[in-house]
């Protein structure tokens, strides 16, 4: 009787260490936009290549819209183990430690994709992505978003427009150094509050790339979005290196293959994604499009240019150099 149920009890462990075995490995993939975005259709293309190329021993579930956490959250939560992939906002790394990153929010640093690729695709990029690995991280991809439009229910046409306008922006000190060299006040706020921010007016208007502003519905509580591209808005693909360092290696391999056909699909949509999104804003009547004259154009980028020499010693004057010899767009000479 006695061995019959230590025979029971024996089996009982045998099948739970079966079904853990069999268990698939999960990846949490937490992110702040929506679903329909091009980072959120990424996010979904990697899950299911992810299944594909793994035979289904790993699982990846990707948590939109900040619906598990918002952006301060969620790099705490990667840090923690309590999420494994995250695709933040390169205008986020400052609080990780990389400051090297908020180069990439220097307004008209880049002259569209191609010059951007010439960063993110190459030694550069590498180079970026390399400097992750000291703080307990692995960057594993660029992913696109795409060049942002200025907000608000007034007209941004020139600089001297913004003067006085609470102007919402990511954690970036970039980002915020722009803001104030056209005569804004930035206010630092967490995505998923925007929104809210602006419908309420606790902030006046605020910069995204269309994708952003149309699946948030921003473009409903701002009357005018002006297409001034003035800086690029994109996203590095982090996870916690303990985790990636400690997946079998098959398992890794087939991994980082499923992250290099997600990164060309990504990089691949978010150029259309961002045109379809200004059609639909236009489209929806709510918002007025301002398309800058070449004369305000040349006045923003003008106003702009100093905040390059501004934040050369926190992003690193060499990597804008650099930058600037990779994509041939110097705005330094402004
Ligand atoms: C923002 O906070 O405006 C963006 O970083 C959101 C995102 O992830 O695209």
């Amino acid at each position: 009787m006695k061995s019959g149920s230590l025979l029971i009890g024996l089996l009982c462990v045998l099948s739970v260490a079966v079904v853990q075995a069999d268990e698939p490995i999960v990846i949490k993939f937490s992110h702040v936009v929506a679903a329909d975005t091009p980072k959120g259709k990424a996010a979904e293309r990697f899950a299911e290549l992810a299944k594909e190329k793994t035979g289904g021993r790993v699982e990846v579930t990707v948590y939109p819209n900040s619906t598990l956490y918002k952006d301060k959250e969620e790099v705490e939560a990667l840090q923690l183990g309590a999420v494994q992939m995250l695709a933040p906002s390169l205008a986020k790394f400052g609080p990780l430690g990389v400051k090297e990153f908020e180069v990439f929010d220097l307004p008209y640093l880049f002259d569209g994709y191609d010059q951007l690729h010439t960063v993110t695709e190459g030694p550069i990029g590498d180079e970026l992505l390399g400097k992750l690995s000291d703080k307990g991280l692995l960057g594993l991809a660029f992913w696109d978003n795409g060049f942002k439009v200025m907000s608000a229910n007034k007209p941004l046409k020139e600089p001297k427009d913004f003067r006085g306008m609470k102007m919402r922006i990511q954690s970036s000190k970039v980002l915020d150094e722009q803001m104030r060299a056209l005569g804004a006040n930035p206010q630092v706020m967490a995505f998923s509050e925007v929104y809210q921010a602006l419908q309420t007016g606790v902030v006046d208007g605020t910069e995204n790339p269309p994708s952003n502003l149309y699946t948030q519905k921003m473009h409903e509580v701002q009357k005018y979005v002006t297409k001034s591209d003035h800086g690029y808005l994109g996203y590095a693909v982090i996870v916690n290196k303990a985790f990636w360092e400690g997946l079998p290696p098959d398992i890794r391999t087939a991994l980082e293959e499923a992250m290099a056909e997600a990164t060309v699909y990504a990089n691949e949509i978010a150029k259309q994604e961002n045109e379809d999104a200004l059609v639909a804003v236009k489209e929806s009547g709510k918002s007025e499009i301002i398309e800058l004259t070449p004369e305000q154009k040349a006045e923003w980028m003008k106003r702009l240019a100093k905040v390059h020499r501004e934040m050369a010693d926190r992003v690193g004057k060499e990597l804008i150099q650099s930058i600037y010899q990779a994509t041939g767009n110097d705005m330094g000479k402004l």
